[in-house]
């Protein structure tokens, strides 16, 4: 028998711990993974050199944009962005030109992203108006559906606690969990009224709108209405001790909640927007140290489940004007979480154990990716071989994505990914995008 590639002399991060061994792929999938001599012949040999090799990441939260928004990004450079990230699977975000919330515009959405992703793709659908609606999409193949509460995006009147709770309850019923944009609306429109009139348009006056009041008001608003139904919530880009604490009791309760955090409110405070100024303005915004050090001990004790970028391109026309208020928020990350998170295992801040777990393991788990996220026989053999010594400095001059900026420009990063394997196929060697189209799935 022979099988279709084997990567041999590598120290694999398996469910049970670290083997040193090689593994064989056959039609996109892990078919063994032992040492050299019991794995079967294979038709491509590759030598891992001892580098690790590590479950490819899944990023639940990319705006992908294209469509009336590909100036900002497109399937294709969102995916090489991912790949050469060492992301094999993103989930994309509906707040776009047209807004996806519908099974005919995610359809065409799918239809796109289909001929020019380079790595696999799932998708989030807004909420239709119309709750029939909502069975369609899920048909269609949405793994999840995304609820803005800063903001009515898709068709759900988000001031409508019956309207809500009727969403909720058909999501979960047909077992899709809903990601929450946790801001509420009420609350950030009180004190952007204040703000405003008392004529302010700097990044702090941005900051005092979008507060951990704001966060924390919709986090217990979205729980309260929740817990009436077995929907699944996963709460998005949590960033302040105060929005934190109020998921973690709901955790205690037994409820079926989930929660992720990004590496910028991990690794940046508010303190750094006095240098990177409106760059590292992004929605919830960078918050206190004291923050940033209650997301780090939550994400060691297991209760963060997933590290997510909120890779959220714009040009940087969009990122530097004038008022606070113009300026769109939101920050590239798909090339810069891998080599963030990495250095922080070689710092030993964190567990690699733990990065798996929140980048792959667990992302897999809550969106239902089936045999996606770990390293284990039987799975889809999306992979990121890393070299876990290669120091650099982070450059977004580089970047695959069209967003050419990063707070993180500059950084001193230990841990590069090195090659990136999707669905079996080599899509990214050393920086380069060699991928074969038609290798990604779009995930339904
Ligand atoms: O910073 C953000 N950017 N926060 C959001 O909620 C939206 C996102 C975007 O789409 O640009
Ligand atoms: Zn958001
Ligand atoms: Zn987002």
């Amino acid at each position: 028998m022979s099988v279709d590639l084997v990567l041999h002399n590598a120290r694999i991060y398996t469910p049970k711990g670290i083997v040193e061994a090689g593994l064989a792929i056959d039609k996109g999938r892990i078919l063994k993974i032992a040492k050299e001599t019991n794995l079967p012949h294979a038709s491509e040999k590759l030598d891992m050199k001892g580098k690790i090799v590590l479950p490819g990441l899944i990023d639940p939260h990319v705006h992908l944009r294209d469509q009336q928004l590909a100036y900002k990004e497109d399937f294709f450079s969102g995916t090489s962005a991912a790949a050469a990230g060492g992301v094999t699977l993103v989930i994309d975000m509906p707040n776009n030109k047209p807004v996806t919330m519908s099974a005919t515009s995610l359809k065409e959405r799918m239809k796109l992203a289909e001929t020019q992703a380079v790595v696999n793709v799932a998708f989030h659908s807004a909420f239709p108006e119309s709750l029939e609606e909502i069975p369609r999409i899920v048909k269609q193949g949405a793994v999840a559906f995304k609820l803005y509460l800063s903001q009515k995006i898709g068709g759900l009147d988000i001031e409508d606690d019956d309207a809500l709770l009727r969403a909720f309850s058909k999501a979960g019923k047909m077992k899709v969990p809903v990601s929450v944009h946790p801001e509420d609306k009420k609350t950030l429109e009180i004190i952007k009224k204040e703000v405003q009139q008392a004529g302010r348009r700097d990044v702090d006056a941005y900051l005092k709108v979008h507060s951990p009041d704001a966060e924390l008001k919709a986090v217990q608003h979205i729980t309260q209405l929740a817990q009436k139904t077995n929907v699944h919530i996963h709460f998005c880009h949590v960033s302040s001790a105060e929005g934190l604490n109020a998921i973690l009791a709901t955790k205690n309760m037994g409820l079926p909640v989930s929660c992720e955090a990004t590496p910028h409110h991990l690794l940046l405070s508010s303190k750094h927007l006095k240098h990177y100024r409106t760059i590292a303005v992004m929605d919830p915004p960078l918050r206190t140290e004291k923050d940033v050090e209650t997301l780090w001990k939550a994400l060691r004790q297991g209760l963060i489940d997933a590290v997510a970028s909120d890779h959220a391109p714009h040009t940087i026309e969009e990122k530097n004007a004038e008022s606070v208020w113009e300026l769109k928020p939101g920050i590239p990350g798909l090339e810069t979480t891998l080599p963030l998170l990495l250095t922080q295992v070689n710092e030993g801040r964190l567990a690699m154990s733990d990065l798996i777990r929140v980048a792959s393991k667990r992302p897999a788990e809550i969106f239902h990716l089936r045999d996606r996220g770990s390293l284990a026989e039987g799975c889809w053999a999306d992979l990121v071989v890393v070299d876990l010594k290669r120091k650099y400095r982070i450059d977004s001059s580089n970047f695959y994505s069209k967003a050419k900026y990063s707070p993180f420009d500059g950084w001193k990063v230990r841990g590069k990914p090195i090659k990136t394997f999707v669905n079996g196929q080599l899509v990214m060697d050393d920086g380069e995008i060699i991928a074969n189209s038609g290798t990604s799935h779009i995930l339904r």
